[in-house]
C-alpha cells in the first residue's frame, strides 16, 4: 500500500485558499470594495501566522485570477497597489520568520514595479526553510497547464524529453507549483462551491472545504475548524475503506 494512506488524520502539509467575499463584506457595511480587500489582507496575515506556528509546509493564496482583469479598472489598480504595499511592508518580517515567498501566474501583465517587487521578494527568501507562501496572481489552472504543455512540447521537439516515457510526476515538474508539496486541503470562503480555474491539476486528491464565511471574517479559529474537518476525512486515494482500516490497525 502506498505511503499516501499514512496521511490520514495528520495535519495538511499544503493548504490552498480562494479568498472570496471581500466585496460583499464591504458592501454589507456600505463601504467601498477596496476596504474589503484591505480587510482581506489582514485575514491573509492571520493565515500566514497560523501556518507558520503550526509548521505547515505550504500555503497558497489565490489573490487575483486571470479573469479578475474584467473588474472595474479602479478596483484592479487598487488590488495591484495593495499587493505591492503588502510585499514592501511584510517582506522583512516574513524573511525573519523563515518564510519562502513565491508568486505563480502570468506576471508579464503586471507593472514593472510589481514585477520588480515580486522578483526581489522571491530572491530574498529563496533559501528560507519555513512556510512556503505562494501568492497566485493573474493565475489560472488552465493557463498553468498550457504553459507546462508548451515547455514540454519544446523539449520533445529538441529531443530532451521522450513523450513515451513521460510520467505524471514529470508533468508536476513543469507546473508553476513544482516546488510545492502535494496539495492536501483546498478552502473556499464566501459561499460559492466551485474551484474557479484554480489549481486544476493539483486538486486531484485534495480535500475540498467550502464555507459561507466571508474572507475578511475568516480567522485562525475558522482555519482550525477546516483543519479539524480535514483530519476527520478518510483519504482513500483509490483504496477501499477496508484496506485503509486494515492498514491503520497494523
Ligand atoms: C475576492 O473577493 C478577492 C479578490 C479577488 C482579491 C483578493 C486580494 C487580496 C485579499 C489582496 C492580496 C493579498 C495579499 C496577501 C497580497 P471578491 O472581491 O470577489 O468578493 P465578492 O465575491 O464578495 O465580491
Amino acid at each position: 500500500m502506498s505511503n499516501d494512506v499514512e496521511l490520514i488524520n495528520s495535519n495538511p502539509q499544503h493548504i490552498a485558499i480562494i479568498m472570496d467575499g471581500n466585496g460583499r463584506w464591504a458592501q454589507k457595511r456600505h463601504l467601498p470594495r477596496i476596504i474589503g480587500h484591505n480587510e482581506g489582507v489582514k485575514s491573509a496575515h492571520k493565515m500566514i501566522q497560523y501556518c507558520t506556528e503550526k509548521k505547515i509546509l505550504a500555503l497558497t493564496l489565490f489573490a487575483f485570477s486571470s479573469e479578475n482583469w474584467r473588474r472595474p479598472k479602479e478596483e484592479v489598480s487598487m488590488i495591484m497597489s495593495l499587493f505591492i504595499s503588502t510585499l514592501e511592508k511584510e517582506l522583512e518580517k516574513w524573511h525573519q520568520q523563515g518564510i519562502r515567498f513565491l508568486c505563480i501566474g502570468d506576471k508579464t501583465a503586471f507593472s514593472e514595479k510589481l514585477q520588480q517587487v515580486i522578483a526581489h521578494s522571491e530572491k530574498k527568501t529563496q533559501y528560507n526553510q519555513g512556510l512556503t507562501l505562494t501568492i497566485a496572481a493573474n493565475y489560472g489552472g488552465r493557463w498553468d497547464m498550457k504553459q507546462a504543455f508548451q515547455a514540454m512540447s519544446k523539449q520533445i521537439l529538441t529531443g530532451e524529453l521522450n513523450p513515451d516515457s513521460l510520467t505524471e510526476t514529470d508533468i508536476d515538474k513543469y507546473l508553476t507549483t513544482a516546488k510545492l508539496p502535494t496539495l492536501d486541503l483546498f478552502i473556499r470562503t464566501g459561499g460559492e462551491q466551485r474551484v474557479s480555474n484554480f489549481l486544476l491539476w493539483q486538486l486531484a486528491y485534495a480535500e475540498l472545504y467550502f464555507t459561507s464565511v466571508l474572507w475578511p471574517d475568516f480567522n485562525q479559529a475558522k482555519l482550525e475548524e477546516a483543519i479539524i474537518c480535514f483530519r476527520g476525512r478518510q483519504r482513500r486515494f483509490g483504496h477501499t475503506e477496508a484496506q485503509i482500516l486494515n492498514n491503520q490497525s497494523q
